[in-house]
């Protein structure tokens, strides 16, 4: 482990000798049109102040007839509030990558803004051969800047994203939210690393999870930061729902399902390590395998880290955590910044490159635990598009973990909205996760072990898990494709009509084959 991890930082102001400006000073140099990248990743540790005031900019020149638009890059999602005004005042034009804003899903969805869904480890690799245009502007936030001379480092807060290549590529500058809500436990806790280019890449020897590769900050040269905002401004929780019966049923269904990995020898107990995914139901899954005494102590080598994650922490039940983001609420994190030594060398908060590196994913020997919308009777996954067509959040980094992942899972409730959505359907609106790369599927009635299984018994498999309700209409759409004959059995004309129903009747009991037999 690097020597930095139990350092401990004074606060310091050599960063006054940067030019202190304001949220609106900021937004002033920003022009329409202008690629403006974040650092932080999801909610944790992206720049609030100027982002408001970018959207209040907006407002403004809108007023005045004027177009203002800008094109917005991001570690992940941002606060639903600075998604959501920057929605709301029409200021984005073109936004990449994962979203959570119901806000903004529905700009995208209206056709307001432009979205495209890459994958998060992806991110910074397509910004560097400059598939998105360079970048004019870059917005940081830190909890600590040293001025060195020629370079400053800048000490990130919760998330990092793709700060270290913004601070590359930014043409114009580079602005520095400086977020006095943090103080400085956070210092420390971070690993940057930045991949090089492809030609010239080395190993990302990380060989286990607290393995620090990199420096405890970020790297900016001192003549390319246009200006400091002071702003103490916590981070903006993503909504969790507490576990309810199901959620509860699936994470024990989960956990059930290690264990039996483990007994069989696939998965090795000492050496547990998992990814957890983003959501209720992820969380709720997190606490289930906490409780099952069956499985030992384990290690998370995740992109977000939620508050179940950070209660099994708290109990010894999570050795470690390395993650991409603290998706913590403010008084967990609060709580947390008190105890800081006692978890400085058990958190470890890394770019998104590396947080969600393949390479680093499949020599860990991750298990991957990823949610669903909806999965189909072949084992393909679908994280994101409603009825095919309508972006949910997007697929972050679980297509990262997926591919990579020594065991990859899914979880879903089996049905959604009352009931009226099944979640196992008979082909996907829309295809995420292959079945190449799906290996369980898991609901409130179960798990499937699709390993090993060929097409007719995975439709078994995966009908045995769906809501009663819904199985005789599965059985009776998979006695239809057989007589169709193939490896894979379809009637191409009825392989939507659970959607098709749901879109035209409101809910997808009410399939009837006939109408859509051919
Ligand atoms: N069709 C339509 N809507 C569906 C649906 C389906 N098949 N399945 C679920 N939903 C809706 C729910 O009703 C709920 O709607 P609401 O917000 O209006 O209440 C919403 O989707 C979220 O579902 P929920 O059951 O509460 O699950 P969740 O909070 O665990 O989120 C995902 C599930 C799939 C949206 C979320 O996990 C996600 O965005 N995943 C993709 C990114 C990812 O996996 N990242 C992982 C790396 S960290």
């Amino acid at each position: 482990m690097a020597a930095f991890k139990g350092a401990i930082f004074k606060y310091n102001h050599l960063y006054m000798e940067l030019p202190m400006i304001t949220a609106q000073e900021a937004a002033a140099y920003i022009q329409h049109q202008d690629i403006v990248a974040l650092g932080g990743f999801a909610p944790s540790g992206t720049p609030k102040a100027i982002v408001l005031a970018i959207a209040d900019k907006a407002r403004k020149e809108h007023e005045q007839d004027r177009p203002f638009r800008i094109n917005l890059l991001t570690g992940a999602s941002i606060a639903d509030s600075s998604d959501g005004a920057l929605a709301e005042a029409e200021a984005v034009d073109r936004r990449f990558p994962f979203c959570a804003s119901r806000a903004i899903r529905s700009a995208y969805n209206k056709g307001k803004v432009k979205f495209a869904d890459p994958n998060l480890s992806q991110l910074a690799s397509l910004m560097r051969q400059g598939v998105y245009g360079v970048p004019d502007w870059g917005i940081l936030e830190a909890a600590v800047i040293e001025k060195h001379g020629d370079v400053c480092h800048v000490y990130p807060t919760t998330g990092v994203g793709v700060a270290p290549t913004i601070c590359r590529l930014a043409d114009k500058g580079i602005f520095i939210e400086l977020n006095e809500w943090h103080g400085n436990a956070v210092c420390g806790l971070h690993d940057i690393y930045e991949i090089e280019n492809i030609g010239s890449r080395t190993t990302v020897g990380i060989t286990s999870p607290m393995q620090c590769i990199g420096r405890p900050y970020l790297e900016v040269e001192t003549s390319r930061i246009k200006g400091v905002v002071e702003c103490c401004m916590p981070d903006e929780p993503s909504a969790i729902n507490n576990p309810g019966e199901t959620t509860e049923l699936m994470g024990a269904h989960v956990a059930e399902f290690i264990q039996w990995n483990m007994d069989k020898g696939i998965l090795d107990k000492n050496h547990l390590v998992f990814q957890s995914g983003v959501g209720s139901v992820a969380n709720a899954v997190m606490g289930a395998m906490g409780r099952n005494a069956s499985i030992p102590d384990f290690s998370l080598y995740t992109e977000v880290f939620q508050d179940e994650p950070l209660r099994l922490l708290r109990e010894g039940r999570v050795k470690c955590v390395s993650t991409g983001a603290l998706t913590l609420s403010p008084e967990d994190l609060q709580a947390l910044y008190r105890e800081i030594d006692h978890y400085r060398n058990r958190i470890v908060v890394r770019p998104s490159e590396i947080s969600n590196c393949p390479e680093v994913i499949a020599r860990l020997g991750i298990c991957a635990m990823n949610t669903a919308l909806e999965v189909d009777i072949y084992g393909h996954a679908n994280s994101t598009k409603v009825c095919g067509s309508m972006m949910m959040n997007g697929v972050g980094g679980s297509l990262d973990y997926t591919t990579s992942a020594a065991l990859s899972i899914f979880t879903c409730t089996s049905t959604a909205k009352d009931g009226k959505i099944s979640s196992i359907v008979p082909f996907c609106s829309h295809v995420d996760h292959t079945e190449h790369h799906v290996d369980a599927i898991v609901t409130e009635y179960g798990v499937a072990d699709l390993r090993g299984l060929v097409p007719e018994e995975r439709t078994q498999a995966l009908i045995a898990i769906a809501h009663p309700d819904y199985r005789p209409l599965l059985e009776e759409y998979c006695r239809l494709s057989r007589q169709k004959g193939g490896q894979t059995p379809h009637v191409l004309s009825a392989a939507f009509a659970m959607h098709d129903t749901l879109m035209r009747k409101g809910d997808m009991r009410l399939t009837d084959w006939n109408e859509y037999i051919l």
